[in-house]
């Protein structure tokens, strides 16, 4: 009996080794995979894919939206860009909400919260945080004073060069009203401060 016992814990303790060792060969092969049934489901699940799939082109569970189609409530939103494509955001993306003096308030005080330390309230890149961290363009000067919107949305959502992306603190209908507070201090027009008591929407970040 103890002479079973024994074969079997060293017949594990080999196996083990022997799993250890296949799972470290190689990073991207995961190994002696044991009754994978049990995680690998059989029907085709969209977020993990196993095997080919033979019935979709491309082979791939999900598809890729149809050309042309829009997602709900994604409107005037650059899903597919990726982080360089400022350029083409500034060609493509339209600001799909109207201008008017709620969204160029709630922009202002967004711009407040999440811009001005670094780009400044007058948009001129001398806010404190500005001064300090080097490299804050002025809105109203050289390239950046005829940035469309597209791409400044763009910059917002993916960062650009020494700013980091802001895409995850301000959702894009928030984004598009900070830009249209930011086209307005391109052209050099800067409004009295936000009133504290502004109606402006929480930030809540979703995408
Ligand atoms: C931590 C500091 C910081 C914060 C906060 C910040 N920026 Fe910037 N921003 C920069 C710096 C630095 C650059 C220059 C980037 C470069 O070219 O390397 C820049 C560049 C830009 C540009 C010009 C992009 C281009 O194509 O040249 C725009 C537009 C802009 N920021 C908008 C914003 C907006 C809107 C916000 C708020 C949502 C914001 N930034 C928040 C530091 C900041």
């Amino acid at each position: 009996m103890k002479g079973l016992l024994n074969l079997g814990i060293k017949a594990s303790a080999v196996l083990f080794s022997g799993a250890m060792l296949v799972a470290c060969s190689n990073e991207k092969d995961p190994g002696l995979e044991y009754a994978p049934d049990m995680y690998h489901s059989v029907p085709l699940d969209p977020y993990s894919q196993v095997k080919e799939n033979l019935y979709n082109p491309g082979g791939m569970n999900m598809r890729e939206p149809a050309p042309g189609t829009v997602a709900r409530g994604k409107m005037g939103y650059n899903m597919y860009l990726s982080k360089d494509e400022a350029e083409v955001a500034g060609v493509e993306l339209k600001n799909p909400l109207e201008k008017n003096e709620l969204n160029l308030a709630e922009g202002q005080l967004l711009y407040t919260r999440f811009c001005s330390p670094c780009h400044g309230d007058q948009g001129d890149g001398q806010g404190l945080v500005g001064q300090k961290f080097k490299g804050v363009p002025s809105y109203s000067a050289g390239r950046v004073a005829t940035l469309p919107e597209g791409h400044i949305y763009h910059v917002i959502t993916n960062g650009r060069g020494r700013m980091l992306p802001h895409g995850s603190q301000v959702n894009p209908t928030e984004r598009w009203k900070i830009v249209m507070y930011v086209q307005q201090l391109q052209g050099g027009d800067v409004p009295a401060p936000a009133a504290a008591d502004s109606t402006a929407t929480g930030t809540t970040p979703t995408n």
